[in-house]
């Protein structure tokens, strides 16, 4: 079979990856893809990221399904297109998507539904903002409604921070539309953690729990990214607690979807901060797998994911019992100079280990040219290493880190701290 998976990040490397282990796969295509992708003999990557272009293609190559990866083209509406072609795709519509694409929609939705959750304001005046602030006081965080890849959520410690996030998103307009409405919302504090499911036709099957590192620094200092690790499984989420989750977040999610008329597929990913007494509460929802949560999560997975995946797009994800390495998996993101702000491209890489049983090394910001393999800036490689104990799998991905090179290169060398505490 030949099965395609959309989108160029370490979260695909991951997905293809694993895809591409199944015996009933012939090719796995990853449009764009990057440059492991490119490396890996299984794979092929596709030039093309316009979803009509994306339809002809799979159309034409006899493609049985497609996975998205991103939420970019999710809001562009990918599936609607696919489905409305008659070809199977896994993710979410245009209109279910917005649970990821407006934070706004997703806040009245969970207010609606009952769906534990900041309390919250939606504005578009900034003169309203401004003295709801001032109503509430800091900290207190502010979120652009629209997607700002990771750029639009401020969490002000002091009231003179939130006014100037204010006037950033709905004064300078510096987000564009995205940033047009703002929501403001209730500052909670506690441990975060990811809880990722597959929904389909009312079934829910949840993946292994995981945690991410938002800050580029040690010790969560420094500004906000895309991720600088993640390991699985999260210790903070105990057997009590994940079921908990389901009943309070993920079910009444998929059962308020269903109420209002836009029945939810794909991977839901709930954002969650649980409090120092155990409590979860939804920061976000995404309507696609984590990134670099998919890295750990992929690299515990032992059920087929061209099964998993069949089931999924053909009804029969209630079947499914999945099978997970008891081990940690642990990924250490490496980043690029200048990275969050602003990435520089082109710095050759050398040093990537090969993959062995028990650690492997999944590209996102790469591309091979010539032979060579370069920086195309964010995010560059996630390395993943595999253990019994949280400290062990951080050795192991710590070690083949280390023989990594290229010019400017940064990364954390805490990854898995809050686990080690735990
Ligand atoms: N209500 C909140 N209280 C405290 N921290 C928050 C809150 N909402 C978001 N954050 C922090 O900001 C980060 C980004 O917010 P999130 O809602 O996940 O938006 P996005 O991932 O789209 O940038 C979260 O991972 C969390 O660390
Ligand atoms: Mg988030």
């Amino acid at each position: 079979m030949k099965v395609m998976v959309v989108g160029s990040g370490g979260r695909e490397h991951a997905l293809a990856w694993k895809l591409a282990q199944s015996p009933k796969v012939q090719v796995v295509y990853v449009a764009p893809g990057n440059g492991g992708t490119a490396l890996d003999k299984r794979l092929q990557n596709v030039p093309v990221t316009d979803p009509q272009e994306l339809a002809d293609f799979a159309q034409r190559e006899g493609v049985y399904y497609t996975v998205v990866g991103p939420e970019a083209p999710l809001a562009a509406g990918i599936v609607d297109l696919f489905r409305a072609r008659g070809l199977r795709i896994f993710g979410p519509t245009r209109a279910a998507a917005q649970l990821e694409s407006s934070k706004d929609f997703a806040k009245a939705f969970m207010h609606r539904h009952g769906i534990p959750t900041a309390a919250y304001q939606t504005f578009s005046d900034a003169g309203e903002a401004h003295a709801y602030l001032d109503a509430q006081g800091a900290p207190i965080v502010i979120k652009a409604d629209g997607l700002a890849a990771g750029k639009g959520v401020v969490v002000a410690t002091t009231l003179e921070e939130a006014h100037a996030a204010v006037d950033m998103m709905l004064g300078d307009n510096k987000l564009g539309d995205a940033g047009a409405r703002v929501v403001i919302e209730e500052f909670l504090e506690g441990e975060e953690a990811s809880f990722i499911v597959m929904v389909e036709g009312g079934h829910v099957l949840a993946l292994a729990t995981s945690q991410d590192h938002k800050r580029l620094q040690d010790g969560d200092a420094g500004p906000n990214t895309g991720g600088m690790g993640a390991y699985s499984p999260a210790p903070v989420v105990t057997p009590a607690l994940h079921a908990r989750v389901l009943r309070e977040i993920i079910v009444p999610t998929v059962r308020g979807m269903e109420k209002d008329g836009i029945p939810f597929t794909g991977f839901l990913y709930a954002g969650l901060m649980i409090d120092k007494d155990g409590n979860p509460r939804t920061l976000e929802f995404n309507c696609r797998m984590g990134d670099p949560e998919t890295q750990p999560i992929m690299a515990r997975l032992k059920t087929d994911l061209f099964d998993v995946m069949e089931s999924a797009v053909t009804g029969k994800l209630d079947q499914v019992v999945l099978d997970w390495d008891r081990r940690t998996a642990l990924g250490v993101v490496i980043a690029a100079h200048g990275y969050p702000d602003a990435p520089r491209k082109g710095d050759t890489i050398t040093g990537i280990p090969a993959d062995t049983e028990d650690s492997v090394t999944f590209h996102a910001g790469t591309t091979l040219a010539d032979g060579t393999l370069l920086t195309t800036g964010g995010r560059v490689l996630c390395v993943v290493g595999l253990a019994d104990t949280v400290k062990a799998a951080q050795r192991t991905a710590y070690a083949a880190v280390s023989q990594i090179r290229f010019d400017g290169m940064q990364y954390r060398t805490d990854i898995g701290y809050r686990a080690i505490r735990h």
